[in-house]
């Protein structure tokens, strides 16, 4: 069994300071074999917002695959926002946009959805998506294969469209051939989960996808500071929500789900019932207690 913890839209610059000592005490707390980070690191990409990101990185377990998000493009410097729309990420962060994480049980590719010409939209391009590709397809079934990006594949209900990754189509057909599971997005500041089936009528296949809140920014659009802990052991993924508690002053054990992968139907979300047999961590229960709100 593998944890990874996803974080995402850190916003440093504009973030609640009483939550990052607990945030890293509970990433730390649960061991994670990985740590995505799934963009919008900073609020308005300004250095000194992108040395606290980086010192709050450095806190964290490794390895990382951290992505940048459209807030980590300079806004309002234009030099800066055309000609080198992504240097102090590569000062600060990581001289790599499109991280990759790689090991026995499971390939992780960071693909940066960023762009200068939109201040909030994002896309991706068929080279960056040809290179993923090839990366994902050299591995065999049995390896979980996770793309990370800042802008998300699917919405929650009611969402602007356009939030969507500019060229989703095109990607999700090549990832859907070499067979992706798990897409991890962040930049609605909304938790959510659910099948690419439902949006993408792609013969077939149906990848996860797994949206996390924020962790730490004051804009949580109505929901808890969260971050999402997922436990992998194949063919099973469960994706529990961590939860912001101000009165204990902790991230909570949230709700958790439970999905099961199988040729025929490739993702599918386990009924409670079925999902409390499963076993992930050492004398645990598939279904981890969930702390009311
Ligand atoms: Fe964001
Ligand atoms: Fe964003």
């Amino acid at each position: 069994m593998k944890k990874i913890v996803h974080l995402s839209d850190l916003h440093f610059g504009r973030i609640d300071a009483g939550l990052v000592e607990p945030l890293v005490e509970a990433v730390n707390a649960a061991e994670p074999a990985l740590v995505v980070v799934s963009g919008d690191l900073t609020q308005r990409a300004r250095s000194h917002q992108f040395e606290e990101a980086r010192a709050f990185l450095d806190r964290l377990p490794h390895p990382q695959v951290v992505v940048p998000g459209n807030h980590d493009v300079p806004l309002y410097d234009v030099v800066s926002r055309f000609a080198r729309p992504l240097d102090k990420w590569r000062r600060f962060i990581s001289e790599e946009v499109e991280p990759v994480h790689e090991d026995d049980e499971m390939v992780v590719a960071g693909l940066n959805t960023a762009r200068s010409l939109t201040r909030k939209f994002g896309r991706v391009n068929e080279q960056q998506v040809a290179a993923l590709r090839e990366r994902l397809c050299r591995y065999p079934d049995g390896v979980l294969k996770v793309v990370v990006t800042h802008h998300p594949f699917d919405l929650p209900a009611g969402a602007d469209e356009r939030e969507i990754v500019g060229r989703a189509e095109m990607a999700m057909e090549a990832l859907a051939a070499c067979g992706a599971d798990l897409l991890l997005a962040g930049h609605m500041h909304v938790s959510q989960t659910g099948h690419t089936a439902e949006r993408y009528k792609i013969h077939g296949h149906s990848a996860l996808f797994v949206q996390a809140g924020t962790a730490t920014s004051t804009r949580g659009r109505g929901e808890a500071n969260s971050f999402n802990l997922i436990r992998v052991r194949h063919p099973h993924i469960q994706v529990e929500r961590r939860l912001w508690r101000p009165e204990s002053g902790t991230f909570a054990r949230g709700p958790a789900e439970t999905f099961r992968h199988t040729p025929e139907e490739g993702w599918e979300r386990l009924p409670e019932e079925v999902a409390a047999g499963i076993t992930f961590d050492e004398g645990g229960t598939g279904l981890q207690p969930h702390i009311p709100s």
